[in-house]
């Protein structure tokens, strides 16, 4: 396949391998992916357990490093940063959505969502206002005083779409987001994520196998085994 290499691309791999070692063997988890993902689109990642779709989104959002390979990010080469300049970036350009939420236990809704802007150095009030408008925007303004245990999973999912959208990141990588919802609540936040990906002009990257999510993607990156099989483009914007 040609990778589709266009000036808006958002994120561009090249050649990227990734082995972990375990014990005395290397489990080669990406093999020489290249690709281009657009941006302003919502783009996915399929492929079955095990294919490499956490490695190549943590590669992506810097949470972990390429074995070999370039990978490029909002037109930065990740793969050249110090590990003190690669958090910055990373808590400007990225935002992250998890399969368990992973929704700090100890803090409400509203300290869930604030909390990155405590990262940014943004003031008290700046902090308020921008959280409860995200928390607004995801239908939870009501709820923003509860903790994690007092929401059910869609309203847990919709915090963490909060949290990961209220520094408005370049790029939001989602890992699984609808994995573990019940049909229904797993269409509302597509839908959701749908509309503020309109609404604030962000990149969403998903892995997924979920059919109803692959059916509202932009552009489809199919992997198997590391490797890259196909990159569809399911309608053009
Ligand atoms: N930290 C790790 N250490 C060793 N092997 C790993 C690690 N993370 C992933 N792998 C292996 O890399 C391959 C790809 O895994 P992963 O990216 O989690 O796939 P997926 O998200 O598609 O299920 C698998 O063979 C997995 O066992
Ligand atoms: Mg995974």
């Amino acid at each position: 396949m040609v990778p589709r290499v266009s000036s808006s691309s958002v994120v561009r791999l090249s050649r990227v391998l990734k082995t972990y070692r375990v014990g005395s063997t290397d489990v080669k988890a990406l093999d020489d992916i290249t690709l281009a993902i657009p941006a302003n689109r919502f783009s996915i990642v399929i492929g079955a357990s095990g294919s490499g779709k956490t490695t190549l989104l943590n590669l992506i959002g810097c949470i972990d490093t390429a074995t070999d390979g370039a990978v490029e990010v909002c037109e930065e080469d990740v793969t050249r940063l110090s590990d003190d300049r690669l958090a910055d970036f990373r808590s400007r350009h990225i935002g992250f959505i998890f399969q368990n939420f992973s929704l700090v236990p100890v803090l409400t809704a509203y300290e869930n969502v604030e909390y990155p802007l405590i990262l940014l150095g943004m003031t008290v009030a700046s902090r308020r206002q921008h959280a409860m408008a995200m928390l607004e925007a995801v239908g939870l303004a009501e709820h923003a005083h509860r903790f994690p245990n007092e929401l059910s999973g869609g309203q847990k999912q919709r915090v963490a779409i909060a949290r990961a959208l209220v520094k408005r990141p370049t790029l939001v990588l989602a890992d699984e987001p609808t994995a573990n919802l019940d049909s229904v609540t797993g269409a509302s936040i597509i839908a959701l994520m749908r509309r503020v990906q309109a609404e604030l002009n962000t990149t969403f990257i998903f892995a997924s196998h979920d059919a109803q999510l692959i059916s509202h993607a932009d552009d489809i990156f199919a992997i198997r085994d590391g490797a890259l099989l196909e990159h569809r483009m399911e309608t053009e914007q």
